[in-house]
């Protein structure tokens, strides 16, 4: 098997020789391509049609070379396709029509089947196909993360109406997140069944939340995700923004690998985390308009942070801006593919000598 696998997989189980990188919302609307094949489609309808979600999920492995794929869709697609009343507004993000605030809101949410996401199944069958070695991330999103668009309505500063209902309304909250669970489980699934070759657990928001009632209201929802495709024997990353408090919970909710995002260095995160699992991050998105010196030295900087980790996946500490632009991207990629190798292992053996 090892002679075949790649190095994203390889770095995911803390065996790699250099540095994989793939930017989170690779796909997107930093690219020309991207723009053009959605003009006139709707977010969510463009996640249901498997040629353009094929497309558009192939785009940045194309133009910049990077080592994994990311299945083109969205969080909220598994809502959707159980008929929770939802867009994905451009620019702002998801607004639900009947936001949850009582017991007899989680109506809206009944079981996933696969039937239910065909159109996912087919999607992945064909790209799988496409990519060849090239590895497919599949994902959903965390419970709280979910439960924070369908409680709050849309986005949200402070998950104020979220935090209320998680500690004054404990009962409901897990009944709530115990559904969402299984639905993001069964999204994932879907992906794995079809032949995705690792999964990422988004719980974007979970930064917002003090590590005791993380451990207590949220982990144990996400350790329900993650169990359950703990079967599938592919690499799990949990990643979340703001976590650097929470990077140990993050970790033993059952990943193999945490995402970091750009507030901490991967060595601090790594020492947090111990040796069982790799990281995966962590340059600011904001930088991408500096410079190309001034990135080039951090993206050498992140490499050499994330050297003390007993695996290091490069990516950004959050998605890629849709302001970006795609040439960096590609001169990123070059750059951690030509000197990951060399940069890790100065670093490790640097570390080792003190
Ligand atoms: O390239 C990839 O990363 C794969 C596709 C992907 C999308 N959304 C496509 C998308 C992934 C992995 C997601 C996950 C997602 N969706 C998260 C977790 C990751 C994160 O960014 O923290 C969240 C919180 C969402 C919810 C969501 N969907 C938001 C906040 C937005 C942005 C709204 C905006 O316009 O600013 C979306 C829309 C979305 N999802 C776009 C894409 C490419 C932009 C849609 C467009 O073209 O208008």
């Amino acid at each position: 098997m090892t002679g075949t696998e790649s190095e994203f997989l390889a770095a995911c189980r803390r065996r790699q020789s250099g540095v994989p990188v793939w930017f989170m919302r690779q796909a997107g609307r930093s690219l020309p391509e991207y723009r053009a094949i959605r003009t006139g489609i709707g977010m969510l309808e463009s996640c249901t049609r498997p040629d353009l979600v094929t497309e558009i999920t192939l785009q940045p492995v194309r133009r910049h070379g990077v080592d994994a794929a990311i299945f083109y869709s969205d969080i909220m697609v598994p809502l959707k396709a159980i008929g929770v009343d939802l867009e994905i507004v451009s620019g702002t993000g998801p607004v639900i029509a009947d936001p949850i605030r009582s017991r007899s809101d989680l109506d809206q949410l009944r079981a996933l089947e696969p039937g239910d996401v065909s159109y996912v199944t087919e999607a992945v069958t064909a790209l799988v196909g496409e990519l060849g070695n090239t590895p497919l991330i599949g994902f959903a999103g965390a419970p709280f993360t979910l439960a924070s668009y369908l409680i709050e309505g849309g986005p949200s500063k402070d998950y104020a109406k979220t935090k209320a209902m998680m500690v004054a309304e404990p009962a409901l909250w897990d009944v709530l997140c115990t559904r969402l669970a299984d639905l993001s489980a069964a999204f994932l699934r879907v992906q794995l069944e079809a032949g995705a070759s690792a999964i990422q657990l988004f719980d974007s928001w979970a930064g917002s939340l003090s590590a005791e009632d993380y451990a207590r209201s949220v982990q144990p929802h996400s350790a329900r995700v993650l169990a359950q495709v703990a079967e599938y024997d592919v690499p799990r990353i949990h990643f979340g923004v703001g976590t650097g408090e929470l990077l140990g919970l993050f970790g033993a909710a059952g990943a193999d690998v945490v995402g970091v995002d750009w507030r901490i260095p991967l060595a601090e995160a790594s020492r947090r985390l111990g040796p069982d699992y790799a990281v995966q991050g962590n340059l600011d998105p904001a930088l991408l308009t500096a410079p190309w010196p001034v990135i080039a030295d951090r993206v050498r900087a992140v490499i050499r942070s994330g050297a003390a980790a007993p695996g290091h996946i490069f990516n950004l500490g959050h998605g890629v801006p849709p302001t970006a632009d795609p040439s960096v991207l590609g001169r990123i990629v070059d750059l951690v593919h030509g000197e990951g190798t060399a940069l890790r292992s100065a670093a490790a053996d640097l570390a080792s000598a003190r």
